[in-house]
This record gives C-alpha cells, sequence and structure tokens, in this order.
C-alpha cells in the first residue's frame, strides 16, 4: 500500500512526526511531500530534523504569496507527483493551503484522500483555515477526528461515512517527547523561572492583518509584561504586520524571541503560569501541559477546553486580556481523561489506512 502524505506549514511537520512513523512502522510505503508553504529554516528545517521526520521524497518549493497562489502552485506541482506515483490514498493534515491543495487534487483524480484533524469547525467562517477545513472534510474518504466533538461537527454537515473518532496526533507527540525536554536547563536559557512567566503566540490573520485588533493585543501584552514576563515567539507574519503599522513601541516591555523548535517551546509552556494565544495547538499543548490558556479568538475548534473552563475565549479584548492573565485562578481545575484520546492517534490512524 502506497500513501503520499502532504506537508507544508509548521503545524504539519509536527503532525507528520508521529504519522509518518506509524505508517511506516505498519508496513504502508510513504512519499513524502513538502509543499514548501513554511521555508524560513525555524519555521521548517528545526522541525524536520528535529523531530526526525523522514526527508521528503519532493520540495514544492511554492513559498509565501496569496491563498490562490498557494493553493494553486500547490495543486499544479502536486498533479504531476500523483500521476507519476500513484498512491492508493493521499493524507492530509490540518487546515493549511497544503492541506486543501492536496485533498482537491487526490479527489479530482479520484484517489480517496484521508484527513487528519477533521471535523474541526469554528467562527468566523471566512478565516482561511475555516474554509480549508470544510472543503477537506467534504471530499475525504476518511476522516480521522481528534475529539468527539469533531464527529458531532461532521455529523451535523451529514457526514457520517469513514469518521473515527482516533484522539489527536499532537498529543501522541506530546507524550512522546516529553521524556526528553531538558525544561529547566531550556526555561533558564531564556532568563525565566518557573512559572512566573506568560509564553504568548500571535499570527491569526484576523489578528495580525487588523491593525486594531493587533493595537489592542500588543498594547495587552505589553501592560501585562509590567508585571509578569512574557515571552513572545514571533511568527513572520506578524513581526511583518509589525513593522507596517509602525507597532514596535507596543512590544517594548515583550521579550521577542524567534520562532521556537518543538522541544523548546514544550519546555516552555511546561514552566510557564499560562499561554496567551491564538493557536490551535499551543491552547491544547497548555492543556497537556496542566497550563490554562486566554484563547485570543472570537471563537475555538478546540471548544471543549472553554467549556471545561480550562481556557477562556479573550478575542482581541485588551481589558479582559490584562485583568484575566493577572487576575484568572487556576486552582481547582480539573483536566479531564480521553478528551484526545490515549496517546495512540498515530497508531490507530496506520490500522484504518490498512484496512
Ligand atoms: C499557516 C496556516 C495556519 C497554520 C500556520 C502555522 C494557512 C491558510 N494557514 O499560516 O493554518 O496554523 O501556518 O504557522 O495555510 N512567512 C515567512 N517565512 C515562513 C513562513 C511564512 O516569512 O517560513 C511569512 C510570509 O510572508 C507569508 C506569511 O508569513 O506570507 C504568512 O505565512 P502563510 O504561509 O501565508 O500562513 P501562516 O500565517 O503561516
Amino acid at each position: 500500500m502506497k500513501v503520499l502524505s502532504i506537508i507544508g506549514a509548521r503545524p504539519q511537520f509536527i503532525k507528520e512526526a508521529i504519522i509518518g512513523s506509524a505508517i511506516r512502522e505498519a508496513g504502508i510505503e510513504e512519499v513524502l511531500v513538502n509543499t514548501g508553504q513554511h521555508y524560513d529554516a525555524n519555521m521548517s528545517d528545526v522541525f524536520i530534523k528535529g523531530l526526525s521526520i523522514k526527508k521528503p521524497d519532493y520540495n514544492l518549493g511554492v513559498g509565501s504569496g496569496s491563498h490562490a497562489f498557494q493553493t494553486a502552485t500547490t495543486m499544479m506541482r502536486l498533479e504531476e507527483i500523483a500521476q507519476t506515483e500513484k498512491p492508493d490514498i493521499v493524507l492530509v493534515y490540518g487546515d493549511t493551503n497544503a492541506t486543501v491543495a492536496g485533498a482537491l487534487v487526490a479527489a479530482k483524480l479520484k484517489v480517496p484522500v484521508a484527513h487528519v484533524e477533521a471535523g474541526l469547525r469554528q467562527h468566523p467562517k471566512d478565516m482561511p483555515e475555516e474554509i480549508n477545513r470544510v472543503v477537506t472534510d467534504h471530499i475525504s474518504s476518511l476522516l480521522f477526528c481528534p475529539t468527539q466533538k469533531a464527529v458531532d461537527n461532521l455529523s451535523r454537515e451529514g457526514i457520517t461515512n469513514g469518521v473515527y473518532f482516533v484522539g489527536d496526533v499532537m498529543y501522541d507527540l506530546f507524550l512522546k517527547m516529553r521524556p526528553h525536554l531538558d525544561i529547566t536547563g531550556t526555561i533558564s536559557r531564556f532568563g525565566l523561572k518557573e512559572k512566573e512567566y506568560i509564553l504568548s503566540t500571535l499570527h491569526r490573520d484576523f489578528n495580525t492583518d487588523d491593525p486594531e485588533r493587533l493595537h489592542s493585543i500588543l498594547s495587552a501584552l505589553n501592560d501585562i509584561s509590567k508585571e509578569i514576563p512574557v515571552v513572545l515567539p514571533l511568527h513572520p507574519r506578524t513581526k511583518k504586520a509589525i513593522e507596517i503599522h509602525r507597532f514596535e513601541k507596543l512590544t517594548s516591555n515583550i521579550n521577542l524571541v524567534e520562532p521556537l523548535p518543538y522541544h523548546d517551546m514544550m519546555s516552555l509552556i511546561i514552566g510557564s503560569r499560562m499561554a496567551i494565544t491564538d493557536s490551535g495547538g499551543l491552547q491544547k499543548e497548555a492543556y497537556f501541559s496542566g497550563v490554562p490558556a486566554l484563547v485570543m479568538m472570537p471563537d475555538t475548534g478546540w471548544i471543549e477546553l472553554v467549556e471545561a473552563g480550562w481556557n477562556v475565549l479573550v478575542d482581541a479584548d485588551r481589558g479582559k486580556i490584562v485583568d484575566l492573565a493577572l487576575r484568572h485562578d487556576t486552582s481547582d481545575q480539573k483536566k479531564q481523561k480521553g478528551l484526545y484520546g490515549d496517546g495512540n492517534a498515530g497508531g490507530q490512524i496506520a490500522e484504518f489506512l490498512l484496512d
């Protein structure tokens, strides 16, 4: 059996680290394509090397551009590869332009599509990731859901065939890597003290490309930094937006660092007091680490954590972000067992593919 896996952006390198080894262990041949949507070394190579991902068989070198450019260029280059390789199934991950491009190419060549992290839904419905999710789910034959909520979302849209709750591959990876983390060493390398800092990330287009929201969020993080250090690994999109709007002054107290490799990021989240983020991944990794998160979105695909009182949606509300960051009581929070599976999502996906 031959699987063509498509990766291209940071969260997909992370997912491939689990899925790639699980499917190869199951004796499935994997042809790996990197679309090259993320190309800076600290957004791509550092994950491919640091997580021992197999060297991609094809690099499409798509790079930056509009959504249509990224999606269409990926599709044209990928179609040729799919026609040469003749895979039995195409595997796509998450919600990026690489995901939707891979799914469209495969579906039109009548090759079944398997979507890992299927069924997530959130507002605003016009955010690029949401468009990518909905389109991909509706043309996939196998839909591997990270949560029961995701299964329910698909069912509401009439998608019930080929839907499996397998758990979250990011949870698999977290459990696998945790014993190898140098948490204390990493915290002190960044000049921080355990539980005495906040880890933040910021890169959703509705936050970075809207100057009012960006102003409000940066001001909040800057205010908080006067009380407790805030570390912000800066995504290239956000860096550009800060330069364009000349918002540098709003970051004067924030500890800005380059995008971090997986091991550093996980060590810092585990050691932190709280996360303030608009990243889909980090709001869960905070939960895996026993750390609460303020989620800078109007809604989230991981709503179960909000319903459980673990995470709070703060949108871009400066007052709310500052207030909760300094006052959110985390003492009596309980974790629910099995929300994201049992740490074997990758193994289960490999088994379903073989079946
Ligand atoms: C993409 C995904 C998002 C994912 C995120 C993780 C889509 C629609 N969005 O968003 O789901 O959570 O990646 O990071 O696919 N840039 C660089 N170097 C890089 C990558 C990006 O300079 O290595 C700059 C480019 O100017 C680019 C901009 O950042 O235009 C935005 O990157 P892009 O790939 O469009 O989307 P992300 O915001 O990274």
